[in-house]
């Protein structure tokens, strides 16, 4: 039979032993259950004699019996009712518990792997894993609970019947191996349809939420029936997948009852044989049939054991290559945290190759002055965001080093550098709760005055106090419709929450109208003055007023000094911002 050479794979017994008590007790009133199913068959069995007897004698002592019998089959099913109501709910609690852990864990290594991991992986592919092929996952419980049910029930019914005709039984053991040899050979050719069935929804779900994600950029370039159609596409394959995964189990299921009914048959006839004989009354004849019909519907558990261990097997190879087994990047080792930070930045040498081989950074040396600040400009793509993801250790460089107040941020405990440094990211991403549940983001015990003066030193107070008052959420359904630039302010808020001795601002006043704009950037100078600032300008008039310029190009500093300086050296910045004060260019790098 096929379970001889079956293995479960170590990684569900590793998950499902996390459940055991709530398994072990489902599984107990699993196998009384069944036990009790069987010997509800012998007591038909009884009962049915019984009736024979009465047939024959019609005397009421026998009416008798045959009430006890009744009375018994209740109490048998009363029993089971209990073991049953107790398998269904210990085993959905099991199957509960067993995909929140899951989904727990799978975040919690989400959110430990590097910034790397998610510039290659599509988020919509990701969160299949943790809704489609957790779902899936979870029927492990089920093929727990069906190897234990069908071959017990099998097994019960099985001894009734060498009980009644051991010669019948040997039918039955005829059929074991003939079921066995089938179902191993399915599956197989299982595992491999349900790993592409998971494939494809992965895909269908990623598409799916980027087609939402991008859904104005859809209907302003009128694409609608475009991605319609790619879309209807890709649910052919998922579906053509889905169809080979039903034709396994469609022809299994049937072949199986088919073998199941023959053997009915054949024992039947054997039956009707040794009836003439005298040796088989029609109440063993019905038993018979009754724990026969049991070893039918074992067997047609062990087949759906077998399709659904495939799928359970497809979706746990996909959570642990995916996510749970991708390596973690070399821990980060420093530990070290400085006292008081001057905010003195310096990058020397630095040069950074992205994992796919494009050379961001070369040779890339500079310093900010504690309490200074430092504009990046530069031709798109020339490494400013690159600079600016380093100095967080979002990537480490290749060569070279960062410092700050002399020590080389490799050395320090990442959690700590990143909670110095404010960050307003080129684009801003708020969450779906209320304004102040955004403002505490990495800070949750900020109080309500630090939130209130880090949107008026945002410029964020007036347009906030009313949302914050109702606490209406940022986004959703009936949450507040934010301007772009109004967002930008409340990225602005939150980044100056923890009161950060660095900040970093990446375009940060790039979505706002001149009016806010001047508004931000007067706010911005005021904050910036106590701290060291790094900031990424798009436009050279932005640029101008911090207090030294590093100028980008294809990730070489190309120049670098104050604006007044590189006004006289008549470089390369000076012919650009010349050429835009004249109007000749656009005061945009980008
Ligand atoms: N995740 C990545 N993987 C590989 N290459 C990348 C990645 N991100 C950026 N690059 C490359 O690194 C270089 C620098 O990119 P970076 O994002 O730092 O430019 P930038 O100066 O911030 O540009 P922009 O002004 O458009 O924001 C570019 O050539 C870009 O193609
Ligand atoms: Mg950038």
């Amino acid at each position: 039979m096929a379970k001889r050479r079956f293995q479960m794979d170590p990684r569900i017994k590793r998950e499902l032993m996390g459940q055991r008590r709530l398994l072990m007790l489902g599984l107990i009133c699993t196998g009384l259950s069944a036990a009790l199913y069987g010997s509800s068959m012998g007591l038909i069995r009884r009962l049915l004699k019984d009736l024979e007897k009465i047939g024959q004698t019609r005397a009421l002592e026998d009416f008798d019996a045959m009430k006890i019998s009744t009375v018994l089959i209740i109490g048998v099913f009363v029993l089971r009712y209990f073991f049953t109501r107790g398998q269904t709910y210990y085993l959905a609690e099991a199957v509960a518990r067993l995909t929140n852990g899951l989904r727990q864990r799978l975040l919690n290594k989400l959110l430990k792997l590097p910034v790397t991991y998610f510039n290659e992986k599509r988020a919509g592919s990701i969160q299949s894993v943790l809704t489609n092929d957790v779902n899936v996952f979870q029927s492990a419980v089920q093929i727990l609970r069906d190897s234990i049910e069908a071959p017990l029930k099998a097994v019960v019914a099985l001894i009734l019947i060498i009980f009644i005709q051991w010669q019948m039984a040997l039918i039955t053991f005829l059929m074991i191996p003939i079921m066995g040899i089938i179902i191993q050979r399915n599956a197989k050719k299982m595992r491999i349809a349900q790993k592409q069935v998971q494939v494809d929804l992965a895909e269908v779900g990623a598409v799916t939420q980027e087609v939402l994600q991008g859904v104005r950029v859809v209907k302003a370039f009128g694409a609608e029936d475009q991605v319609n159609r790619d879309y209807g596409r890709l649910l052919h394959t998922s579906l053509k997948s889905q169809l080979r995964s039903a034709l396994l189990v469609a022809r299994l299921r049937p072949l199986v009852e088919l073998l199941g009914a023959v053997g009915l048959c054949a024992a039947i006839l054997i039956g009707g044989w040794l009836a003439l004989s005298g040796n088989m009354t029609v109440s063993d004849m019905a038993a018979l049939a009754f724990a026969l019909d049991a070893i039918n519907q074992g067997f047609r558990g062990i087949s759906n054991l077998s399709s659904t261990y495939s799928s359970v097997q497809g979706a746990a190879d996909r959570i642990y290559s995916e996510i749970l087994d991708v390596p973690l990047p070399p821990e980060h080792t420093g530990r070290q945290t400085l006292e008081a930070i001057n905010g003195l930045i310096e990058f020397r040498d630095v040069s950074f190759v992205y994992p796919d081989g494009t050379w961001a950074l070369r040779n890339v040396s500079f310093s900010i002055q504690p309490g200074t600040s430092l504009a990046l400009v530069g031709p798109s793509g020339a490494g400013k965001s690159t600079i600016a993801d380093l100095l967080q250790r979002f990537y480490e460089p290749t060569s070279g080093s960062i410092l700050l107040d002399g020590t080389d941020i490799k050395h320090l405990d990442v959690a700590w550098l990143r909670s110095q440094i404010g960050v307003v990211p080129q684009q801003t991403f708020l969450f779906a709760g209320g304004i102040d549940e955004n403002l505490r983001l990495g800070t949750p015990d900020a109080s309500d005055e630090q939130l209130t003066k880090a949107l008026q030193m945002a410029h964020a107070e007036d347009f906030s106090r009313e949302f914050r008052d109702r606490n209406v959420p940022v986004l959703g359904e009936r949450g507040v419709r934010l301007s772009g630039g109004q967002m930008q302010r409340i990225a602005i808020a939150r980044a100056l929450v923890r009161d950060p001795s660095i900040l970093l601002l990446d375009e940060a006043t790039s979505a706002l109208d001149a009016e806010s704009e001047k508004a931000v950037t007067a706010a911005l100078q005021e904050v910036m003055e106590t701290r060291t600032t790094m900031f990424i300008a798009h436009r050279l008039t932005t640029a101008a007023r911090a207090d030294s310029i590093l100028f980008l190009k294809r990730g070489e500093v190309i120049e670098q000094g104050s604006h007044s300086e590189l006004m006289a050296k008549n470089g390369q910045y000076s012919l650009l911002f010349k050429a835009f004060s004249d109007g000749l260019l656009e005061d945009n790098l980008g």
